[in-house]
């Protein structure tokens, strides 16, 4: 562990030590992980939310190794790109011209350069202690940063960045009241990385109309929240209309792609040189292949169950805590969902910091690895549940709940 810094090579990726042993993942397969001690877990982390069809799926990684058989980095056109396009924008409505791209954060970025050159302003508006990537316009104002608490009548901005708060209807007309130079903002269906936060009935569509009103692109953030509703956006669900929308995680399962998706209009931009857009490994053969399988993969499957099967875990979690004498309660959805030490989950990022109870939430996170499963450590974690977990695996998670559940009367002793 010399070498590497901290570790491990992204910081929100660190685990705790376990009766002092490190924690080092060996091999992954469907819903469980097994660590270098032989160790087996029922994962809830899934690759940070990537590996919604389970880890290792043996579809994809048939697709990923011919693709790699074939040449990983032919560096010129190839089929496999045209046709994953194909397969994204055909789930994607009017956001049917797609670029790829290496990560969440990329797309990000070049979602909001499209829409600075679009606009013709500089800013970019993004949720106080909403995530979208950790490169350097939209990181600032994350969830635990001094600026996302946003005090009363502060509003934390840089040249390039403002942030908004969620679920407030006036703070977001402030803002366009304030701020004449915002290109785009940035909207993420549920604000998942500071616990998975419901939108307040209507908010989406009111930012959307301010938006819209001012002259700014919407452009939604699925990077998290993408195909894990059904095979599509999740801001649809809300009823937005998107002008750009952010794709990662569940559209390769593991494998590092991305994309970013915009009408047929904005995307004409690219193909006339008006936006630059580069990257050596953009839309390589294996991140298109996994793309193209992972999309066959998600027709055949069964949201609702997929669905209904979470809320089944939601429910037995709080369940097992409340009768050890916890206040326990979620939020988010059967497919991915925080929870918090209370009777009702917050609305909005205020009662989310006040509810957070970082002791209890490693506690409970050391607990459930001594029984066999993964969660993250954060009160503002979220658990993603995926195709491949079965009820055998919902119910061992809530056994192992209620077996959980005395640690967290001590915190410090778990
Ligand atoms: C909503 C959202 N946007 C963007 C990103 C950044 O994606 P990546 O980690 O692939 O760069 C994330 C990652 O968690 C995310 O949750």
């Amino acid at each position: 562990m010399a070498h590497l810094v901290g570790g491990i090579s992204s910081a929100g990726r660190a685990m705790p030590p376990l009766d002092g042993i490190p924690l080092t993942i060996a091999r992954s397969q469907g819903p469980f992980l097994w660590d270098a001690q032989g160790n087996r877990y029922i994962d809830y982390l899934l690759g940070m939310g990537a590996d919604f069809l389970g880890h290792a799926p043996p579809a994809v990684l048939e697709a990923v190794t011919q693709a790699l058989l074939n040449g990983p980095m032919p560096g010129l056109a190839h089929a496999l790109e045209e046709q994953a396009a194909a397969a994204l924008a055909a789930r994607l409505g009017p956001l049917d011209r797609i670029v790829f791209l290496n990560s969440g954060s990329e797309a990000v970025h070049l979602a909001s350069r499209t829409a600075r050159i679009v606009t013709g302003r500089p800013r970019i508006a993004k949720f106080a202690a909403g995530f979208d990537g950790w490169l350097d316009d939209v990181a600032f104002g994350n969830t635990g940063s001094p600026a996302a608490a946003m005090e009363a009548n502060a509003r934390p901005a840089t040249d390039r960045t403002v942030l908004l708060r969620y679920n407030d209807f006036e703070d977001a007309e402030r803002l366009f009241a304030e701020h004449d130079d915002i290109a785009g903002i940035l909207v993420e269906p549920v604000l998942a990385n500071a616990g998975c936060i419901a939108e307040a009935p209507g908010y989406l569509a009111h930012l959307q109309r301010l938006a819209r009103r001012h002259g700014a692109l919407v452009i939604a953030d699925e990077v998290l929240m993408g195909f894990r509703l059904h095979a599509g956006l999740t801001s649809t669900l809300a009823g937005l209309e998107p002008d750009l929308a952010t794709l990662g995680k569940a559209i390769g399962s593991g494998l590092p792609v991305a994309a970013l998706a915009g009408r047929p209009e904005i995307m004409a931009l690219f193909e006339q040189g008006r936006i630059a857009r580069a990257g050596t490994y953009s839309g390589n053969p294996p991140a298109c292949a996994a793309v193209l399988a992972t999309m066959r993969a998600l027709s055949a499957l069964d949201y609702p169950a997929l669905l209904a099967r979470g809320e089944r875990l939601r429910a037995g979690i709080t369940a097992a805590l409340r009768q050890a004498g916890h206040p326990a309660c979620t939020s988010g959805h059967g497919s991915v969902f925080s929870l918090w030490f209370a009777d009702t989950p917050p609305a909005d990022y205020a009662a989310a910091i006040r509810l957070a109870d970082a002791n209890r939430s490693l506690a409970l996170h050391l607990a459930l690895r001594r029984h066999g499963v993964m969660t993250l450590r954060s009160p503002f974690g979220r658990m993603f549940l995926s195709a491949a977990h079965t009820d055998a695996e919902v119910e061992a998670t809530i056994a192992a709940f209620t077996a959980s559940a005395p640690a967290l009367h001590n915190p410090a002793t778990a």
